[in-house]
């Protein structure tokens, strides 16, 4: 069933709804603090984000009280009709953050399509609970497609089915606009943005309303991507969940004019890489952690350290002349690296292909070992007099669970 402003009311109307996501599992208390389960005048149940110290986000139809009225201007619920609870993993609030709504802002065009499904509850005091903002500018490559996602929700287990007695949570892949465009007519790439398996099985349901949609970046932190809006049923194979597109132009400009401090903004030159990536074509995840950006000077540069689960690839973009991958590996393991550098500098290189270099090791018993990707001395060259040529690190590591260990050692393309 579909689950937007007209089915919002029906729920607040009806008995409270079923207390969280499909295919999911416990989630342990405190392990996503900001998570919020809100609860709309005493029944409907939704969940939330807590963004900033004041500021709790959740969808614009647990928050709407003109949901399905047609009338294009959203009414908003009283801010004393929300209770709203940080922290906790238990659907009654046990352990959590109990605040005070005082103000319901709602996007004007939210009714008018079937987008915008985004609430924010400014809290009349700021919350001590830790908050995840809404990612910013910078943050772009943690919410495309096959990027691993988290939702959390106190909704439930299956479609129109029961509760779940602890905040629940799942990870699911960003499904290209295409894709859940073909699924859903209703479907709008401007605030709208999907998630899921082809075969399904892994999903937010009702309850789960409002709740983010967590991207978690190489370097382990969080970032608030979207919010769960509607689905046609619960997990079905070839429906994805649809969400608030918030980190994209729209929506996130909807959060900024109202919370600036709700939405992070990278550094300026940060690549932000997602923590996980998810293949639909071999359903494989792959895993790396982020680069961390080569400063502007200096000739040697320690690079980061990236410590890859077996079978899975990391890739690293940064500015460097050459690069030392240290493989220590507690048995047997084998790995590859590939080093490219962008279509641009490559054109500028005269060169036919992206790879300028590539390096094998093979270890048959547990130890260390350097693979040093070398350039010819004329590329070599012409690389230096292009000091912007990016590269981009690719470590292919195999060897029994556990065993390798990769760091990654990068060294400035030009000393400046
Ligand atoms: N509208 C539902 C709610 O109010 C969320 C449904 C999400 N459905 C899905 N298949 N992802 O809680």
């Amino acid at each position: 069933m579909l689950c937007g402003g007209a089915a919002a009311l029906a729920l607040a109307l009806a008995a409270a709804p079923a207390h969280a996501v499909v295919g999911g599992t416990a989630v342990p208390q405190g392990k996503y603090p900001s998570v919020a389960h809100v609860v709309i005048g005493g029944t409907f149940a939704c969940t939330g984000t807590l963004v900033a110290p004041s500021w709790v986000l959740t969808a614009g139809h647990c928050g709407s009280l003109t949901g399905g009225a047609g009338i294009a201007t959203p009414l908003a619920f009283p801010p004393p009709a929300f209770g709203v609870t940080a922290g906790t993993v238990d659907p009654q609030g046990a352990g959590g953050e109990r605040l005070t709504v005082e103000r319901v802002v709602i996007p004007p065009q939210y009714l008018a399509t079937s987008g915008f499904d985004t609430t924010l509850l400014q809290l009349s005091a700021p919350a001590r609970t830790a908050p995840t903002p809404v990612a910013g500018t910078g943050f772009e490559a943690l919410w495309r497609p096959g990027a691993l996602e988290t939702v959390a929700g106190f909704g439930t287990t299956s479609s129109g089915g029961e509760a779940a007695s602890v905040l629940q949570e799942a990870k699911v892949p960003v499904v290209a606009d295409d894709a859940c465009g073909a699924a859903y007519s209703s479907f709008e790439a401007a605030t709208q943005l999907c998630g899921g398996y082809a075969e399904g099985g892994r999903d937010t349901c009702q309850g789960d309303s409002g709740g983010p949609l967590l991207a978690t970046a190489g370097d382990g932190r969080r970032y608030v991507v979207g919010a769960t809006s509607y689905g046609d049923g619960c997990g079905r194979p070839g429906v994805p969940g649809v969400y608030a597109r918030l980190a994209d132009r729209t929506l996130g400009d909807f959060v900024r004019a109202n919370a600036p401090e709700a939405v992070a903004d990278a550094s300026p030159g940060a690549v932000t890489t997602p923590a996980e990536r998810y293949d639909p074509a071999t359903k494989q995840v792959t895993v790396g952690s982020p680069p961390t950006p080569a400063p502007a000077t200096g000739t040697t540069t320690p690079g980061f350290t990236s410590s890859l689960a077996v079978d899975r690839t990391t890739r690293h973009t940064f500015r460097v002349r050459g690069v030392r991958v240290r493989v220590r590996c507690s048995a047997a393991c084998s790995a590859k690296i590939v080093l490219r550098v962008d279509g641009v500098s490559a054109k500028r290189l005269g060169l036919r292909s992206t790879t300028v270099a590539t390096a094998g090791l093979s270890r048959s018993s547990a130890g260390r070992s350097t693979v040093r990707p070398r350039l010819g001395s004329k590329l070599a060259a012409a690389m230096r007099a292009l000091p912007r040529a990016r590269f981009t690190v690719r470590a292919a590591v195999r060897g029994p669970a556990g065993a390798p260990r990769v760091v990654v050692r990068a060294v400035q393309l030009a000393g400046r």
